[in-house]
């Protein structure tokens, strides 16, 4: 249960995008963000990991290699970030009535960390208290064609991206724990304007004017 989520006040409506590296996540955030305004809505897009002292942080860890750390102290700054994301950029955008598209949120923290050996129902639980969204879209591609694309574009996630490891990955998004169950998936192999359209038929029905 959503402690906050209870209260929840001023219509915002908060919509996810999901995926792999590659899935073309943010891109889709964009169009979607771009579509809201155009329809002259109120929208901000956000990301997590934040740019913020967490995500700062957490980014540091990627590029350096994460073997010192536990998977419970990774699941942890994940939760960190996310806390002072909700604090200082989600409950207010919400209360404030805006549209909010959050590139990754509480799945990747599922299934990221759950692919460390974390139980993913537990990381749901832990998450229990940050705003839920209305909605969520799953970007859905092979972990090999995810890989191909990252290092096509010379990402800088190395330290987060081998193959097994988003194998395990992949396995958990696409499977039945709480939080994936609900997520409406989307082939990513099909044309982003192709992509934004079946977004667009999803969120217009939860848009409020
Ligand atoms: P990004 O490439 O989308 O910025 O994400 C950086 C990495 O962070 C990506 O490999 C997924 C990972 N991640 C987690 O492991 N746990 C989380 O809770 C989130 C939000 C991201």
């Amino acid at each position: 249960m959503c402690v906050w989520n209870e209260g929840r006040k001023g219509g915002g409506v908060f919509i996810v995008i999901e995926g792999l590296d590659g899935a073309g996540k943010s891109t889709q955030a964009d169009m979607l963000v771009e579509r809201l305004k155009k329809s002259s809505f109120d929208a901000v897009k956000l990301k997590e990991p934040t740019n913020g002292r967490w995500g700062t942080e957490i980014r540091r860890i990627a590029e350096e290699g994460r073997e010192h750390l536990s998977p419970d102290e990774e699941a942890e700054l994940f939760i960190k970030d996310r806390e002072e994301d909700s604090r200082l950029n989600i409950i207010p955008a919400l209360s404030a009535g805006k549209i909010v598209v959050m590139d990754r949120y509480i799945n990747s923290n599922a299934a990221y960390q759950g692919a460390l050996g974390l139980e993913p129902e537990m990381i749901f639980k832990k998450n229990a208290g940050f705003p839920q969204p209305d909605a969520v879209f799953f970007l859905e591609l092979t972990p090999e064609e995810g890989l191909r694309r990252v290092n096509q574009r010379g990402a800088a996630n190395a330290g987060f991206e081998k193959i097994d490891y988003l194998k395990k990955v992949h396995d958990i998004f696409n499977g039945d724990a709480g939080g994936f169950k609900k997520m409406i998936r989307i082939d990513a192999l099909k044309p982003p304007e192709k992509i934004a359209e079946i977004v667009w038929q999803n969120v217009a029905p939860l848009l409020k004017k």
